[in-house]
């Protein structure tokens, strides 16, 4: 018969994203309505083999869902990635009497949690990423906020594009997936979209393209550039020598990942969190919570990580016929 849990773990893991307060909330109350203690691991995998562990109550997480951030910190872990790490990890998490661990983060901070299961500690993971790159869940916590205040400064850059009728080179987060760019290159209205996984490298398509729309009489020329893309400075350099019209790059940055949550990703984050403290409670390990077709759901970690997610070329190709 599994062990009954009594006590199990929070941790927040890789970059912030606006809701993860939320779920640590979600995970803290309905563990306790379930009988189970809880508690918290501060800055990661880095706090748990630094042994910044407190306990959690109701009380809390009170005042917290609001806000943005993570009341727990995060942060990155060499260390982890080792052998003798993981496995120091999972004594402390012993040594606490933690049975299972709610891991809030993405892709790299399940695999931590994946390596914590093969020495003995139940996992489950929630999707906590602005950049909503985890395959098997169509949403993660804080790609809502993040691509509104995205979408939101990139109107007011706009603004000022058109009145000086420049062109604007606007970098937005995404190391390795377009999402953000995608979703913030239809809802703006850019006029050029570069995402990691569709970019060509193509500079001499995009210098034609803003030509063209000049002499078509269009004010301004926004390109959305994925942050994996490149170097939205030197690009506006070339540009303005290849086409003799202003350009500015603009970098969004960290803006994009902090600021109070949105409904949607409140509410998705509280769903989510409570769905693993009970999965979790339950004595399930190796768990990873997702959203798909409408519903909130679970899957084998490993296969999550198996699994693999792209751009939707429908998606992909509307933005490009909408952009003319
Ligand atoms: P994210 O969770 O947002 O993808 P990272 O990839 O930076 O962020 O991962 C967060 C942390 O998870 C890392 O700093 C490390 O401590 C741990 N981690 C990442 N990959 C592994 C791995 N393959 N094995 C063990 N731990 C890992
Ligand atoms: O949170 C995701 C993300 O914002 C990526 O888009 C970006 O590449 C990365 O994190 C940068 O984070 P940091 O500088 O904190 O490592």
């Amino acid at each position: 018969m599994a062990k009954k849990i009594s006590a199990i773990g929070v941790l927040t893991s890789g970059g912030d994203a606006p809701g993860m307060n939320a779920a640590i909330r979600a995970v803290t109350r309905k563990a306790i309505a379930n009988g189970v203690k809880v508690k918290g691991i501060k800055k990661g995998y880095q706090g748990l083999l630094n042994e910044e562990i407190i306990d959690l109550e109701a009380k809390n997480v009170s005042d917290t869902i609001q806000r943005g951030g993570t009341i727990l910190g995060t942060a990155r872990c060499a260390e982890f990635r080792t052998e003798e790490g993981q496995k120091k990890g999972a004594d402390i998490c012993k040594k606490f009497g933690i049975d299972g661990l709610v891991v809030i983060g993405g892709d790299g901070s399940y695999r931590g949690a994946l390596d914590l299961a093969k020495h003995g500690i139940n996992v489950v993971g929630v999707p906590g990423t602005i950049d909503l790159d985890i395959a098997c869940t169509e949403y993660t916590i804080g790609f809502d906020t993040a691509v509104n205040t995205a979408m939101e400064a990139i109107d007011k850059v706009r603004d000022t594009s058109s009145s000086h009728e420049r062109c604007s080179i606007i970098e937005v987060m995404g190391r390795n997936a377009g999402y953000i760019a995608l979703w913030c290159g239809v809802a703006n209205g850019a006029e050029d979209i570069l995402l990691p996984e569709r970019y060509d490298y193509d500079e001499q398509k995009i210098i034609n393209n803003i030509i063209n729309n000049r002499k078509r009489g269009k004010t301004h020329h926004i390109i959305i550039n994925a942050e994996g893309i490149g170097h939205s400075t030197s690009m506006a350099r070339r540009i303005e020598a290849a086409t003799g019209i202003e350009t500015r790059a603009t970098i969004l940055g960290y803006m994009q990942r902090g600021g109070s949550p949105t409904c949607k990703d409140r509410f998705y984050a509280s769903i989510m969190g409570a769905y693993a403290a009970d999965i979790l409670c339950a004595g399930k390990t190796n768990r990873v919570v997702g959203y798909q077709h409408g519903e909130f759901t679970d899957f084998d970690i490993n296969e999550a990580l198996k699994m693999q997610k792209d751009i939707p070329e429908y998606q992909y190709e509307i933005s490009r016929i909408l952009s003319l």
